[in-house]
C-alpha cells in the first residue's frame, strides 16, 4: 500500500477481533513513529508495546473497547524538548499509517491531556518527569467506520485564505 492509499484509509478503529498482532509487524509500525519529523531532531519520544492481554485489560478505564486490541502502544514523550507535542502527533500519525499499510485497525486515543495519566504511569512504570501522549489500541478491526469528513474545497484555500 502506498502512503495516499494508507492516508485514505486510516479511520479511527474501536471494534477488534482480539487475535494477536506478530512482534515483526509491532517493531515495523513503532519503527515508523521513530522516524517521523522531530524538532531540532530531538526525537524526545518513547514506545511502550503492550501485548499481554490482562496489561492490556488494564487500559479499558480508557474505554471498554480496548479489550479486544491485538496490542497497545503507549508514546511516552519528553516535555524538556521545545516541540514535544508537535513530536508526539507527527509520531503518533506515522504509527497510525503503518498500522493501516499492514492491515490493522487502530486508534489515537486520550490526546496529550491525557485524563489517565497518572494512573498509567504508575501501571507501566513511566518516569514522573516523562509525559504519556497517547494510547494507540491497534487490532485486526472487525468493522471500519467512515465519519464525515469536511469536502476538501472547505478546507484548501489557494494562494490565500
Ligand atoms: C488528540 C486526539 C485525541 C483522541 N482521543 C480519542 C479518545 O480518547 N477516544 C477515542 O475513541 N477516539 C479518540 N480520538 C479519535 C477521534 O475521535 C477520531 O480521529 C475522529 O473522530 C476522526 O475520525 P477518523 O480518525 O476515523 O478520521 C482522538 C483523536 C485525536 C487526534
Amino acid at each position: 500500500m502506498d502512503a495516499i492509499e494508507a492516508i485514505r484509509k486510516r479511520r479511527s478503529v474501536r471494534n477488534f477481533t482480539d487475535e494477536a498482532i506478530p512482534k515483526p509487524d509491532l517493531k515495523t509500525i513503532v519503527d515508523a513513529g521513530r522516524l517521523a519529523a522531530t524538532g531540532s531532531n530531538r526525537q524526545p519520544w518513547d514506545f511502550i508495546v503492550v501485548t499481554d492481554r490482562t496489561m492490556i485489560s488494564e487500559f479499558t478505564v480508557s474505554g471498554a473497547w480496548i479489550s479486544k486490541a491485538g496490542a497497545v502502544i503507549v508514546v511516552v514523550m519528553d516535555p524538556s524538548s521545545r516541540w514535544w507535542v508537535e513530536d508526539g502527533a507527527a509520531a503518533i500519525e506515522n504509527v497510525l499509517l503503518a498500522s493501516t499499510a499492514l492491515g490493522y485497525g487502530s486508534c489515537w486515543v486520550e490526546g496529550d491531556a491525557i485524563p489517565h495519566e497518572e494512573y498509567y504511569k504508575s501501571l507501566l512504570g513511566i518516569p514522573s518527569e516523562k509525559r504519556v501522549m497517547a494510547l494507540l489500541p491497534i487490532g485486526v478491526a472487525v468493522e471500519t467506520p467512515a465519519p464525515l469528513k469536511k469536502p476538501l474545497e472547505n478546507v484548501l484555500h489557494w494562494e490565500k485564505y
